[in-house]
């Protein structure tokens, strides 16, 4: 069913959103057109909210928190604000959702509120910085856990080997090798490709050209032949650079080694996503569940030790020792805690999918937040009930510290399951920036080939390639803390002006019909809110790097005005789409849900 019937006929209300003259414009004609359907209910809507939402934050912001406020009852109050933001930001999703039922997030609102030079300074940023950063943050966080389970907590703080570099570049060409095939005769294939519009290559123009038999021995030998050794060859190169990578010969195993697994978990996810949507999807609900095995023992542990006595660090006494008393510091905790809390709006992006959405919307952001902010602080309890605050600030990898002091021979247990949950996430993360190419490609505000998909195995093999290079890419020079605050400086300033969107459209259009209707003071905390976080950091310690991400997303500009408001498609871009789509495999196509590619 079309979202605009089923919007009739719910609200029967002629001045919604749907009846909008820009949104008719925007939904020509329906015909022949696949449109989405409605599967997700309130319980997996909800286990959309809290699997997104747990990831990796919780088990490494703790000591970016700790740091910057100083004491731990600032952190305890540090991580519940966090959740009363959040909860305050998806009411207003909410609204925005419920107003708007269209799927895409943040960057529906901002083209139905805004100029639509926002709408694609936000897919840039996105696309860019925050996709990009949210899954080298995950797999980071993925490496650290890791490379504890096999060197123990403390690692050397030795400088980056130069393997590294090379190890990434390799990873590079491993990516693109795999999944593009014919790089060497690809100018040849367009034209064979543009003559013989079938799918297949090889195998189709020797087919056509001279007949089955050849065909079929091409088959056979790519598959036999070419293909393993290829593999080999690749794997052989990475693995010899790993290996190198790994040991320092002053220092033993450095700090690296979490990146290099970072990289490598990075390959796998990027391999699982191109390969099959149904492996993309299973990977999310089975690590689903290893998060919160995960947090429920750490937070059984917890309630254990609270039992036996073990409050000194929690007890309300002496809390706030040492508490930071600069306002603007603590604009970085919240951006180490609102990283944990990231994927709040998670639902927005899915309304088209979500049955009953003025119903199950706003129930699964309700139960969902608050749910995991009780989590949180939950699990910031039973950290401090193992460890003091000075020996939390030098863990790298706190939950595998916290495991070793109390689970004895089982300890390995919750680095596992962080690895699993951090993966899931990361998986997860890759997999959604898919979905918002779809959107902005159906604006024309991206490049064509991001929203292609690839013709056998129906993924959106470009838009996934692209993401995990950058991703690896912005992985290699910084860490954990850098890439959060770069995160979060640019998904705040979004946030912020999604937020204010509740504002402008009350005003631009009181007429619409707003199924939820949250009071006014929630969006102008948020905003407000937002420009604290946006602008505190820089207050505090101006660093370069907030200079670096305010002017990467203004750069968006020069590419926004002549290629999408004025719709210049250079002709060497076309070469390049052909080029590119032969490579890959990849054909333009309107997108089906990955639920619906299951039927
Ligand atoms: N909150 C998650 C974590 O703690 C990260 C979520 C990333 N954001 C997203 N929309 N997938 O790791």
């Amino acid at each position: 069913m079309s979202t605009r019937s089923r919007g009739e006929k719910e609200d029967g209300n002629v001045n919604s959103f749907l009846d909008s003259p820009r949104a008719r414009a925007r939904n020509p004609s329906r015909e022949g057109k696949v449109n989405l359907k409605r599967q997700v209910g309130l319980f997996s809507g909800i286990a959309l909210i809290v699997g997104t939402m747990i990831g990796s934050g919780i088990f490494v912001s703790p000591v970016g928190v700790l740091r910057q406020t100083g004491s731990v009852g600032m952190s305890l109050i540090i991580w519940f604000v966090c959740g009363v933001l959040s909860t305050f930001g998806a009411a207003c999703y909410m609204e925005l959702g419920t107003m708007i039922p269209k799927s895409g997030g943040d960057l529906t609102y901002i083209n139905e509120t805004y100029s639509h030079v926002f709408g694609f300074l936000y897919t840039w940023m996105f696309m860019f910085l925050n996709r990009p950063a949210s899954v080298a943050i995950l797999a980071l966080t993925l490496g650290e856990y890791l490379m504890t389970m096999f060197y123990g907590e403390n690692l050397a703080s030795c400088p980056p080997s130069p393997y590294m570099f090379k190890l990434a570049a390799t990873g590079c060409i491993c990516e693109f090798s795999s999944v593009g095939n014919h790089i060497s005769g690809a100018l040849c294939y367009a034209e064979l490709g543009t003559i013989i519009l079938k799918s297949g290559a090889e195998y189709v123009y020797l087919y056509e050209a001279f007949g089955a038999i050849p065909a079929y021995i091409f088959a056979w030998s790519s598959t036999l032949v070419f293909k393993p050794p290829q593999i080999s060859i690749i794997a052989l190169t990475f693995g010899a650079y790993m290996a190198e990578s790994l040991i320092s010969p002053d220092c033993g195993p450095t700090s690296v080694v979490a990146k290099l697994f970072a990289v490598l978990a990075i390959l796998l996810i990027t391999f699982v996503n191109c390969t099959s949507v149904k492996w993309a999807t299973s990977v999310q609900n089975v690590f689903t569940v290893a998060k919160l095995l995960a947090l429920a023992i750490i937070f059984v542990v917890g309630v254990v030790r609270i039992c036996q006595g073990y409050t000194d660090y929690v007890s309300p006494s002496t809390i706030f020792e040492g508490s930071s008393t600069k306002v603007f510091a603590y604009g970085i905790a919240f951006y180490q805690g609102l990283w944990a809390y990231d994927g709040w709006n998670q639902l927005n992006y899915i309304t088209e999918e979500l049955i009953h959405p003025y119903r199950n919307l706003p129930l699964a952001i309700m139960i969902g937040i608050p749910m995991v902010t009780l989590i949180y602080i939950l699990v910031n309890i039973a950290y401090f009930t193992v460890l003091s605050p000075t020996e939390m600030l030098s863990a790298s990898a706190v939950a595998v510290t916290f495991a070793n002091r109390t689970l004895g021979p089982m300890a390995w247990i919750i680095p596992f399951f962080v690895c699993c949950s951090t993966f899931g996430a990361a998986n997860g993360t890759l997999f959604t920036a898919a979905r918002l190419c779809y959107v902005a490609g159906r604006e024309g505000q991206l490049v064509e080939i991001l929203s292609m998909v690839h013709v056998k195995r129906i993924t959106p093999a470009p838009a996934l390639l692209f993401t995990s290079l950058l991703s690896i890419l912005m992985l290699i020079p910084n860490d954990f803390d850098t890439l959060v605050n770069y995160f979060s400086f640019a998904a705040w300033l979004f946030y912020g002006l999604t937020t204010a969107a509740v504002l402008v459209l009350r005003w631009k259009h009181p007429d619409w019909k707003r199924p939820i209707k949250v009071p006014i003071i929630i969006p102008i905390i948020v905003v407000v809110a937002s420009v604290y976080l946006v602008l505190a950091p820089i207050i505090d310690a101006p660093e370069l790097e907030f200079l670096y991400a305010a002017l990467f997303i203004l750069a968006g500009l020069l590419f926004y005005f002549p290629f999408v408001h004025f719709g210049y498609r250079p002709r060497i871009m076309k070469h390049f789409t052909i080029f590119l789509q032969l490579l890959l495999e990849v054909a333009p196509s309107y997108y089906v849900s990955p639920e619906e590619d299951q039927d």
